[in-house]
């Protein structure tokens, strides 16, 4: 059952670091289990926010995965797992990572996560980003209500 969308907010960012202040505060919202869905092209600013997010977490600097499918970021208080989803095929794909598993230790932040609805009807924020102008970005935030991870 999909979650209760609770708010949708947009957002004008004017350079990378707004983008990440959009992300460390985006950060403070989060808890253990909440999975987060960044859309949107290519350089369209999802690593730049998820840069913001994770700094804000664990104090690490992330890396653009592209080539990686999972980084994953421990020093906070939670483990926080950044996974792209760019280069990955089918929905099979999908399973064999288990990425519902990672949900029940820590924070899950995913980029490309429109390509696997699935993902996104157990999200706790979908933020798709669009740009606007060379250095502007439109950033759609929409908040549903937690789930809550039973097994
Ligand atoms: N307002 C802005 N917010 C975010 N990034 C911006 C902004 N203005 C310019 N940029 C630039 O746009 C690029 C965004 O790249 P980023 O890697 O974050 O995109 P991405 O959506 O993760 O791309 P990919 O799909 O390739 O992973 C960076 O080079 C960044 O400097
Ligand atoms: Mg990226």
């Amino acid at each position: 059952m999909r979650p209760q969308k609770k708010k949708a907010q947009t957002f004008f960012s004017r350079s990378p670091g707004e983008t990440k202040r959009l992300g460390a505060w985006l950060a403070r919202k989060l808890r253990q289990g909440d999975l987060v869905c960044f859309c949107g092209e290519l350089g369209s600013g999802k690593t730049t926010m998820i840069q913001g997010l994770v700094r804000s977490l664990t104090g690490q600097r992330a890396a653009s995965p592209s080539f990686v499918i999972l980084h994953e970021y421990d020093r906070g208080k939670l483990p926080v797992y950044h996974f792209d989803f760019y280069r990955l095929g089918k929905p099979d794909d999908l399973e064999t990572i288990g990425w519902q598993e990672y949900l029940f230790r820590g924070i899950v932040l995913v980029e490309w996560a429109d390509r696997y609805p699935e993902l996104l009807r157990e999200a706790r924020f979908i933020v798709t980003f669009s740009g606007e102008d060379r250095c502007v970005r439109k950033i759609s935030l929409v908040e549903f209500e937690r789930l809550s991870r039973i097994r």
